[in-house]
């Protein structure tokens, strides 16, 4: 469903006025929910019954992650495992992600923002905003802490916007990404670097260490890179710069609400029995995707939920990140890089604004993870 480019920030018009648990018909006529709500969503996302396993899960549901839906997961890919085998593997990772172990890269990810600004400026305005910023900024940091070669950036950057593009060849691409990053597990076996990988060598087999380091190397970079720049583009439409609440997060956690690129078919789940979800009967085998663009809209959780307010107290209750044990492992990574981006960003360049008019800015429409293809920028150089 399209959302209405004269306003590329709010959900399709037609989810509006949907109930909490709506009847969905996929692409192929098979009926399943969607959940609309912030109550429903987290029922779905906290309950047991309902299993996040991909082959039981109905195949037209699209997924930002590797392969296709309606049959297993490669192994290793956990986030379509259920406790206790999901559990093995949150444990092995969840360490590396703590917002402690995060904000030990702060340092190296202000100057990774610098070095691009530097770069920009030094090119003079304008400059397309997607490549010669958001893309580069969580992708030099995932790659640094997986300890993958940046070099190799158009090599993998190309695969995972295929991943997630609507009509991508996800198997292609995914079957590409797992050689490559198979070599460089083999090669880490012989080497150990200090890195995230080398660091799973001895907890892991190759096939599923492969598997876990493209998850992350994917889920790494993509959403971030998406949020960065079509927050930038919302807060210059918004006639706002970057502001810092008493908190130092409340503009990004209200952008993650308002913006909610998560779309869609992530996350989704299927119901092992029987369950009654917001007062609705959904029936063991089917299948529940979650509209995120509705359940951060919701008017029962969020006052005047349409409005971009970086001031509103209760931003933080979005669910961007979903919920429940499947919950965003990097969300405090994608914090921490969107805070020290955008506060580089608007502070670096003055007079940042739009290079074309709004209207022109490319969106993408149908991807599973919503935001804009490029965004040319210019901004005043006197400084
Ligand atoms: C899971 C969103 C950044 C790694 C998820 C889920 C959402 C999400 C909604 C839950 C999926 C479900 O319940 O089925 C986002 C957004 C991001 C972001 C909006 C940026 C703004 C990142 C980053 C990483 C990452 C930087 C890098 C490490 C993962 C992983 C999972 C996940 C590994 C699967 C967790 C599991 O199944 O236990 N993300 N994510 N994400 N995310 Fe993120």
């Amino acid at each position: 469903m399209d959302r209405d480019p004269r306003c590329p920030f709010d959900p399709p018009a037609g989810l509006r006025g949907l109930p909490p648990m709506a009847r969905l018909e996929f692409s192929d006529g098979h009926l399943g929910w969607l959940a609309t709500t912030s109550e429903a969503a987290r029922a779905v996302l906290s309950d047991p019954r309902f299993s996040a396993r991909r082959e039981l899960k109905h195949p037209a549901v699209r997924f930002t992650t590797p392969g296709a839906a309606g049959r297993p997961a490669p192994a290793g890919f956990f986030g379509a495992m259920d406790p206790p085998e999901h559990t093995r593997y949150r444990r092995l990772l969840t360490g590396q992600f703590t917002l402690r172990r995060m904000r030990l890269l702060e340092p190296r990810i202000e100057r990774v923002a610098a070095d691009h600004l530097d770069a920009m400026a030094a090119a003079g305005p304008p400059a397309d905003l997607v490549s010669a910023y958001a893309l580069p900024i969580p992708s030099v940091v995932i790659c640094e802490l997986l300890g993958v070669p940046y070099a190799d950036h158009d090599f993998f950057q190309e695969r995972s916007l295929r991943i997630v593009a609507p009509d991508g060849d996800v198997d292609g691409a995914t079957a590409d990404l797992a050689g490559y990053l198979g070599e460089l597990v083999r090669r880490k076996r012989s080497a150990p670097e200090d890195d995230l990988i080398s660091g799973l060598l001895g907890e892991l087999p190759d096939e599923e260490l492969v598997t876990v380091a493209m998850l992350l190397l994917v889920a790494g970079h993509e959403t971030t890179a998406n949020m960065l720049a079509l927050g930038v583009f919302a807060l210059l439409e918004a006639g706002r710069a970057y502001e810092e609440g008493p908190n130092g997060t409340d503009t990004v956690e209200e952008l993650l609400r308002w913006l909610s690129i998560v779309h869609l078919g992530a996350p989704s789940r299927a119901a092992l029995e029987d369950v009654v979800v917001a007062g609705t009967p959904v029936g063991k085998g089917e299948t529940v995707a979650l509209s995120l663009p509705m359940i951060n809209r919701d008017p029962a959780v969020f006052g005047d939920p349409d409005v971009l307010d970086p001031g509103r107290a209760e931003a933080r209750r979005h669910l961007s990140f979903g919920h429940g044990v499947h919950q965003c492992l990097g969300q405090q990574l994608a914090r921490l890089e969107l805070r020290l981006g955008l506060r580089a960003l608007f502070g670096r360049l003055p007079g940042l604004r739009l290079a074309v008019p709004a209207a022109e800015i490319p969106l993408k429409q149908h991807a599973a993870v919503y935001g804009v293809a490029s965004l040319p920028v210019t901004w005043s150089q006197d400084r």
